[in-house]
């Protein structure tokens, strides 16, 4: 299942351009929902959704407590950056989805500068891997301000389509 999800990637990746496209996602309105609980634009990019009360959607959620353990080690809390790694709050303004994607699973070392700043390759950890929607989705949800530097306190339940597809993907039955 991971390598299927890896391949998905790999062609997503590939439609978009790969690292030359610099163009953002665009309007994050939120449209419509799957199964699983994850919400789509009008583009079919995976988005954020969350209610005048505060309620964020499961991705949101998720994808907060997922950055919070594989990723503000470099990246920052909140998205915010450091002085090792990009704020990926501002990243994901000019990033498409499939550049996201690319680099996450991919890595990359930047060459721009003297400093040898990597971003690993998380495309065989599982921990990462799976999640790669949910983070995605904090993140841009962060993007526009639509939710700040707080940890999520209420979300739209987990759903069973979304479970399922975890266990598989995390090597579960
Ligand atoms: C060991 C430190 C480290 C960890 C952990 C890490 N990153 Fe990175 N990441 C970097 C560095 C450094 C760069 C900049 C690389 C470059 O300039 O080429 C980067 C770049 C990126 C970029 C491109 C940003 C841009 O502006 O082009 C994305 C997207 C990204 N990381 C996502 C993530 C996500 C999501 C996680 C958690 C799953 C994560 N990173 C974990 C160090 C890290």
């Amino acid at each position: 299942m991971r390598k299927i999800g890896l391949v998905i990637v790999a062609i997503i990746f590939a439609a978009s351009g790969g690292l030359a496209q610099a163009e953002g996602p665009g309007d994050p309105t939120a449209v419509k929902k799957e199964d699983d609980g994850k919400w789509l634009d009008k583009e079919g990019n995976p988005t954020y959704k969350i209610s005048a009360d505060g309620t964020v959607d499961w991705f949101t959620y998720s994808g907060y407590r997922r950055y919070h353990s594989d990723c503000h080690v470099c990246h920052g809390p909140d998205g915010m950056g450091s002085t090792y790694a990009p704020a990926l709050k501002d990243s994901v303004k000019s990033m498409s989805y499939g550049d996201f994607l690319g680099v996450v699973a991919s890595g990359r070392k930047n060459i721009s500068t003297a400093a040898e700043n990597v971003m690993p390759a998380f495309g065989d950890n599982p921990n990462v891997a799976c999640y790669m929607d949910d983070l995605y989705v904090y993140l841009r949800a962060r993007s526009t301000d639509a939710w700040g530097r707080q940890r999520p306190a209420k979300k739209e339940e987990k759903t069973e389509a979304y479970t399922k597809a975890e266990d598989a993907c995390m090597g579960k039955k």
